[in-house]
């Protein structure tokens, strides 16, 4: 690990501060660590749409718009190659909260991610990529360091 030392206008510094007490880190450093990780891990997703990943997409949706339960089991089976697991919570009367992990490419992953998002009555959909180094099935001896 090494020590670097930035200059950041106030305002930027009183917003980390904040994310950092919501969100409960322990130091402006490690605060600071995460938000640059997310923002190199969207820039390296950003890279090549052949990239392998894992992902997690999450949406909330009213279970009675008209099909809609339907129309998204219906996505998620032509795509059934790239859904690892769905997690399905009944959230209240009217809404259902779905997280599904997938495994593909960037490119596949981003286009099943739209297909499901961009449907009437769904909401705060969120697509978080983690590109695999190695590829999905290619997986040899490593430490998890
Ligand atoms: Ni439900």
């Amino acid at each position: 690990m090494q020590r670097i030392t930035i200059t950041i206008d106030d305002d930027l510094l009183e917003t980390i501060d904040k994310i950092s007490e919501q969100r409960g880190y322990a130091s402006r450093s490690e605060t600071l660590r995460d938000l640059v990780r997310d923002a190199v891990t969207r820039e390296q997703a950003a890279v090549s749409s052949e990239t392998k990943c894992y992902a997690t997409l999450t949406y909330v949706y009213e279970h009675e718009t008209r099909d809609l339960s339907r129309r998204l089991t219906t996505t998620q089976h032509y795509h059934h190659d790239l859904s690892v697991s769905t997690l399905h919570v009944h959230v209240d009367g009217r809404d259902c909260l779905e997280v599904s992990v997938l495994k593909g490419t960037v490119g596949e992953i981003k286009s099943f991610a739209d297909s499901v998002v961009t449907q009437r009555g769904v909401r705060f959909g969120n697509l978080h990529l983690i590109p695999s180094e190695h590829g999905p099935h290619d997986h040899g001896p490593h430490s998890h360091d």
